[in-house]
């Protein structure tokens, strides 16, 4: 018997999950996760966004490999190795199907499935069902606003950050109200050596690590920020968690393909003045680590403006993240 290898895209938004109505064929009208074949030279998540891309034009991020289904129809074997994604960029946008439907855990068998993608609901349904906050994606913020209530930094993120929760799951570092956020001494500098590493930052740099966005919401102290983000990233840059080596030079591992930054500075700095090394610093951190595009949105002069003003520029700097936040 034939045997046709495919991938298959269960994307997964707020909970929902993708579906695609067949449009041709002896399957015609049948519901189906989105995917096809993969072509020589490619691996399966290049076949899946290539896929998605032309039948949906649409970019995702293949986030993780969930179960792979043999099944044998009259004409041919399936082998369907299917993946959860989320939306990068696009609309989902048919190209080739008949139509498409977000379904949630209980509307799945409202719709008639190919065999093959009815087979696998059941474990969809438990996941989506038991871990609808995991099959978000993950955002880490991480806050070093030390005066905490009355940072003005914070007044901008807090906003920012709520409105992306609708989108993530959020996992926050309040460094502030942490213990442990001193720099790598003789004592730690030695327990690392041997492995033994405070258990707050390993499961810190793996939720780095594993996380699809960052937030980092710190004041401008001493020309870049507080010296507890230091000890944090001192702390959680880990070999083999957030970065390794590939015999040559350091290789980050980190996936996060978007970063912001949120600051305010009292003196009149704007970014990318050469008096600003925060920016650069979370730049070069990010190379280290393979964290992508980094957002800076800051507010400046703030020590040496009226109250009024101050407000203007959080009010400006909070809109600017709204509207960053609506594709980020
Ligand atoms: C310890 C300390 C260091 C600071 N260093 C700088 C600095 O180097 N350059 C600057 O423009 N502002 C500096 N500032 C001012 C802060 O950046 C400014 O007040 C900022 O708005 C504080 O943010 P927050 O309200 O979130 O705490 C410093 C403030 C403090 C308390």
């Amino acid at each position: 018997m034939k045997s046709i290898e495919v991938v298959a895209a269960v994307i997964v938004h707020d909970g929902r999950l993708f579906a695609t109505q067949r449009g041709y064929g002896e399957w015609k009208d049948y519901w189906e996760f989105p995917g096809g074949k993969v072509e020589a030279g490619e691996t399966r998540e290049e076949a899946l966004r290539r896929e998605i891309r032309e039948e949906l034009e649409t970019e995702i991020s293949v986030d993780g490999f969930l179960c792979t289904v043999d099944y044998d129809y009259p004409a041919f074997h399936l082998t369907m190795h299917c993946y959860r994604c989320s939306v990068l960029s696009g609309s989902l946008h048919l190209v080739e199907h008949e139509a498409a439907r977000w379904l949630s855990p209980d509307e799945l068998d409202s719709v008639l499935w190919l065999p093959a993608d009815l087979s696998i609901l059941p474990l969809i349904a438990e996941i989506t069902d038991e871990t609808s906050l995991s099959m978000k994606k993950k955002l880490v913020v991480i806050n070093a606003c030390v005066r905490q209530k009355e940072s003005r930094t914070l007044r901008i993120a807090e906003p920012i950050i709520t409105s992306l929760s609708e989108r993530y799951s959020v996992i926050r570092y309040d460094l502030p109200e942490m213990d442990g956020i001193v720099p790598l001494n003789p004592k730690l500098f030695e327990e690392r050596g041997t492995g033994d590493i405070p258990a707050w930052a390993v499961k810190a740099a793996k939720d780095i690590a594993q996380a699809d966005r960052i937030i980092i919401a710190a004041p401008f102290w001493d020309m870049s920020f507080p010296a507890a983000l230091k000890c944090f990233f001192e702390q959680t840059s880990l070999f083999d968690i957030t970065f390794t080596d590939n015999g040559q030079t350091c290789v980050g591992l980190c996936k996060a393909p978007k970063v912001l930054y949120i600051t305010t500075r009292g003196m009149d700095i704007p970014t990318g003045d050469p008096r600003e090394q925060a920016t650069p610093y979370l730049k070069a951190l990010g190379s280290l680590w393979n964290l992508g595009e980094l957002t800076t949105i800051a507010a400046w002069n703030m020590d040496y403006s009226s109250a009024e003003e101050i407000d203007k520029k959080i009010s400006a700097c909070i809109s600017e993240g709204l509207e960053l936040s609506v594709n980020w």
